[in-house]
């Protein structure tokens, strides 16, 4: 009776519950673990990292599970401060430098301003309130200070790639990770960032096919990501908050290359 019930495999967790990260808490620094993906957004994400504007610059990182930016950030002259609900990937992220707050990205425990970039990687398709982390986000920076993001669209196509095919797919997103009714309206967002003061350009990536098939045959341990014209299923943003928040404008795409 006993050793049927241990045998049992574990249940599945709701989509999107935060239980997930504690039961897959070893696979974060994994490069061929269930957060994979994660390492090659985190090395795009950090090439629209602008320089550090002064010594002491301080880099909010929204989300930041186990810190898989610090190496990318690595002598860039940022204090890496990361908030997050997750306590184990929390450790981790302080083992790789990060300064580690437990905190909800919906209300962040750290003063207005403080920051000098702001970065949400992966995170705002994973909150209730978007409208609420983003004025969180925008709270946090300091003016002339830089909002970097990157997201998954709420469009039918990323509902399929990203939960149909990616979650079947071993190292792209873990099963049950995305709950489709979160993916994240563009015009929704580049509104709420206006509102917080911050004109968001956005622009579509992919992982390099290449660089995937050789990943997945073990030729390679990490994937490059690319740009594409289509900001309709993963799309990177950026913006520099200015002194006076705008009124909600249309999100615009923009030019800057990746890779
Ligand atoms: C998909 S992971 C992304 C982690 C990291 N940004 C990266 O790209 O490697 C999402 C992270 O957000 C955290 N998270 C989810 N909801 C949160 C919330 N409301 N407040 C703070 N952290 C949250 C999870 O614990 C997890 O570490």
């Amino acid at each position: 009776m006993l050793s049927s019930l241990l045998d049992r495999p574990r249940a599945r967790l709701p989509r999107n519950d935060p239980a997930l990260y504690e039961r897959l808490a070893d696979h974060w620094w994994r490069p061929r673990g269930r957060f994979a993906m994660l390492h090659w957004l985190a090395a795009a994400r950090a090439r629209l990292v602008p320089p550090a504007p002064r010594p002491g610059a301080v880099l909010v990182d929204l989300g930041c599970g186990g810190g898989l930016l610090a190496p990318h950030l690595s002598g860039s002259g940022y204090r890496h401060l990361g908030v997050d609900l997750s306590p184990s990937a929390l450790r981790q992220a302080r083992r790789h430098g990060v300064t580690a707050v437990r905190g909800n990205v919906l209300a962040v425990p750290l003063r207005d301003a403080v920051a000098d970039v702001v970065v949400a990687g992966e995170i705002l398709e994973h909150v209730p309130d978007l409208d609420r982390a983003v004025a969180e986000a925008c709270r946090l920076l300091r003016p002339g200070g830089t909002l970097v993001l990157d997201t998954l669209a709420d469009t039918a196509l990323c509902r399929w790639l990203a939960v149909g095919v990616a979650e079947r797919l071993p190292g792209l997103a873990p099963r049950g990770v995305h709950d489709p009714a979160l993916l994240v309206d563009r015009a929704a967002l580049a509104a709420a960032c206006a509102r917080g003061g911050v004109p968001l350009e956005i622009r579509g990536i992919r992982p390099r096919l290449p660089d995937l098939l050789a990943w997945a045959g073990g030729r390679r341990d990490t994937v490059r990501m690319v740009p594409v014209p289509s900001t309709a299923v993963l799309f990177q943003g950026r913006g520099r908050k200015t002194d006076h928040p705008r009124s909600p404008q249309r999100h615009r795409e923009h030019p800057r290359r990746t890779a």
